[in-house]
Order: C-alpha cells, then structure tokens, then sequence
C-alpha cells in the first residue's frame, strides 16, 4: 500500500476541515436566519471559508496533477490480500474527481450569490449597506443549496469507503492520508 507525501496530506485535510466549518456555518447560522445585521458575521466568515475552499482545491488539484501521487510503501494487514472490488471501490473512482468538482463548483456558485449581492462590501467593510431580503431573488442561491446536497452525498461516499475498508476489511487505510513512517523503506 502506498501513501501521499505530507504536504498532500496536509493540504487533504485542510480542506476537509475548513469545508466542514462551511457546511455547519451555512446550514446552522445562514440558511434559516433572516437577513439581519447579525447575520453578517457568520456571513463573512463563511464567505471567507469558501474562498479559501476556492484556492485550496485548486492547489490541490494542481498538486495532484502534478506530482501528488502516493510515493511511500506502507505496511498493510494480511486481511488486506486478495482484495475484491465492491461497487463502494467502483464508486470511489468517480466520487474523488467529483469531489473536487463540486467543491469547486460549490464555491464559485457562491461568489454568483455574493457578486451581485454585494456581499465583499457588506460583509467587510463597514458600509452600512443592508442586506437583500433574501438571497434566493438571485438564480445562484438555489444552485448553492442543491450542490451543498450533492457536495454532501458524495463527502458520505468518501467516509462510507474509509469505514468499510478501515474496519470491516481491516485494512490500514487511513495510513494513506496520515503522517506514518513508512516502515519498510521501499519506494515508488
Ligand atoms: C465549498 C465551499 C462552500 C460550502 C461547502 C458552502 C456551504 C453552504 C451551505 C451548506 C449553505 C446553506 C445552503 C442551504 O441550506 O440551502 C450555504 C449558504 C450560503 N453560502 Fe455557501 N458554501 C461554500 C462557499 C461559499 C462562498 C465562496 C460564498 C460566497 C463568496 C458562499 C455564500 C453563501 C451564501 C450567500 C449563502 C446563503 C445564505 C442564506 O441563504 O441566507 N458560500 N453555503
């Protein structure tokens, strides 16, 4: 079995992180909250997510296209051998671009709401300027809750398969996307 180097591990986890704050943001402080002016914190802090989301994915994409494939030999469990191709395996071919697809989309589609919307102004500088009565009078804003959905299915794929293979196979899969030392010194 083989795993990433560190920085792809890094940046994989980063963005892991930082969409998860997005998704909780947008769905518990943004979604059901009026357009207030309490609302802008929140706001801003979840538009300056996205936009880090944004340049993440493009590295990594870059990095992946680049260089990002898995260089180290790690060990992996004897329960690993004659490994079988579930349809969560045949899936997870596709689900990995489409991950950073959505992510992508996910975000641009984000900055369509906050362009028009004024957003960069209201929520960072001290304006005064209110908020539209509701987001969704811009085309952009029922694109970004059905991708959300979407972007959520395809994260569930992604942990689905790490569960089935870390511990109904056994295998050492997360050894892939972790800092372990690779134990015999063998490389790709
Ligand atoms: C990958 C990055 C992003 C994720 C995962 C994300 C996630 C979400 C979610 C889950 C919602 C609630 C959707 C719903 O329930 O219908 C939401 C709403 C929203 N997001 Fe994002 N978002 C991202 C990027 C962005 C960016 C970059 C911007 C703006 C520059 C943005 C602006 C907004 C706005 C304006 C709303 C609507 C809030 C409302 O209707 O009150 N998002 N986002």
């Amino acid at each position: 079995m083989t795993r990433y180097r560190p920085y792809y591990i890094i940046l994989h986890w980063l963005s892991a992180l930082l969409v998860f704050l997005a998704f909780f943001i947008g769905l518990a402080a943004l979604a059901n909250t009026p357009n207030n002016d309490e609302k802008l914190l929140p706001l801003g802090v979840h538009i300056t997510l996205g936009v880090l989301i944004l340049f993440l994915t493009i590295a990594r994409f870059i990095v992946r296209s680049l260089m990002g494939r898995p260089v180290y030999r790690i060990q992996q469990p004897a329960a690993a051998k004659n490994r079988k191709i579930p349809l969560l395996d045949l899936l997870s071919g596709y689900v990995q671009p489409l991950l950073y697809l959505f992510t992508f989309l996910m975000a641009v589609v984000g900055i369509a709401i906050a362009l028009p919307a004024d957003l960069f102004t209201i929520a960072f500088t001290e304006s005064g300027k209110p908020l539209p009565v509701d987001f969704y009078i811009y085309p952009a804003r029922i694109w970004h809750g059905t991708l959300s959905l979407i972007l959520m299915l395809l994260i569930g794929q992604h942990i689905l398969s790490f569960v089935y293979h870390q511990f109904l196979r056994g295998e050492n899969f997360i050894g892939r996307m972790w800092f372990q030392r690779a134990k015999n010194k063998e490389q790709q």
